[in-house]
């Protein structure tokens, strides 16, 4: 008979989202984020505002995830949490929190890399990818391009030089005054706007690595030269257009991916794989190319504890826990798990 699955109640806090889950095998009851709106005065994230907003949040958020779960803690199977790469604060903050959940419930821990999770929460859900898959990583700190072939088997084809495409985003956002974070201000305007109204530079580099200081650099002088009104009058248009040229590399890339390795899979994850627009044009490649297309649901793309607990669930099966003197490591790779 098969074995029951796992209870699992994992912890993301790797930068400013407190989020608690709660999943029996790969389904999650629960999963309660928190975002910290305290950063966005400041156009980005305070490290040392965010360990303690986590410290104040993390008792209750895991108390909704708990309660919404209609579960107690005495029936969990484990305890996860997110090991890193993130903020040295705020991940110790999930870690010391799971770390004392488990000792006093007496459960195994479970410590989770948190970019493999981005990937693995495409496992999320009934219409997941089946290994190998080519998934791109996409979030405010990764721009990944990445050969899935098992749940621990990941190769990185290729990454960004300078700034990921989602900070990309945020400051292009906050040169435009729009609010933080500014992906999703960009995606919304750009719904009403021309692509093609302003032609920003698209960086050329090497094959599946990205960059984009120099789109950046080029938009803010654009900027420079225009009066507020007609920023405000042409948002549409210039939004749409940015948006074009921070997008365009990672189609091409994904493309280009498609061809040459023969996988008939793509996913995205990460924050950025909520942008309407780069999912459609994803989805057309992939029609195009004969290839299936996946992508996590909108709770499962910024940063959330079920796709901790997604990922916990591999090791779980596999018998692979962690100690309670492991350490956070804030430049944790993929493959480094
Ligand atoms: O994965 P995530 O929550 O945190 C990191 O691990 O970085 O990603 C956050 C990023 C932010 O840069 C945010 O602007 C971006 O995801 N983002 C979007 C959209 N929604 C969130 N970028 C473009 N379009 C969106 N709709
Ligand atoms: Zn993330």
């Amino acid at each position: 008979m098969k074995p029951p699955e796992p209870l699992i109640l994992a912890i993301e806090s790797s930068c400013d989202d407190t989020s608690v889950a709660v999943l029996r095998g790969s389904v999650p009851l629960s999963n309660v984020i928190s975002s910290q709106l305290v950063h966005n005065q400041f156009g980005g994230v305070v490290p040392e505002m965010a360990s303690r907003e986590h410290m104040r949040n993390i008792r209750k958020v895991a108390e909704q995830a708990i309660h919404e779960a209609d579960i107690s803690v005495s029936q969990l199977d484990a305890i996860a949490y997110t090991k890193g790469p993130g903020l040295p604060g705020s991940l110790m903050v999930g870690a010391s929190f799971a770390k004392g959940l488990a000792l006093s419930v007496g459960k195994p821990l479970i410590s989770v890399n948190h970019m493999e999770a981005h990937v693995l929460s495409l496992l999320i859900g009934e219409k997941s990818p089946t290994f190998p898959f080519i998934c791109l990583v996409v979030s405010g700190g990764h721009t990944l391009l990445v050969m899935v072939e098992e749940w621990n088997k990941m190769q990185i084809l290729g990454t960004s030089t300078d700034d990921a495409v989602g900070e990309a985003f945020d400051k292009c956002a906050k040169l435009l005054g729009l609010g933080y974070p500014g992906g999703k201000f960009i995606d919304d305007q750009a719904k009403k706007g021309n692509p093609k109204a302003f032609p920003f530079p698209v960086a050329k580099t090497a094959p599946f690595c990205f960059s984009y200081s120099g789109v950046k650099t080029s938009f803010l002088y654009f900027l420079r030269e225009k009066e507020p009104i007609w920023i405000e009058e042409n948002l549409p248009d210039i939004c749409a257009s940015i948006q074009f040229a921070l997008l365009k590399p990672l189609v091409d890339a994904s493309n280009k991916a498609l061809q040459e390795f023969g996988i008939g899979q793509l996913g995205i994850a990460g924050g950025v794989a909520a942008n309407s627009s780069l999912r459609s044009q994803l989805s057309s490649l992939c029609e195009k190319m004969g290839a299936n297309f996946y992508f996590p649901a909108f709770e499962y793309c910024t940063d959330n504890a079920a796709m901790i607990g997604r990922a916990a669930c591999f090791k779980y099966q596999q018998g692979i826990f962690a100690e309670l003197s492991e350490h956070t490591e804030s430049r944790l790779a993929i493959g480094q798990s």
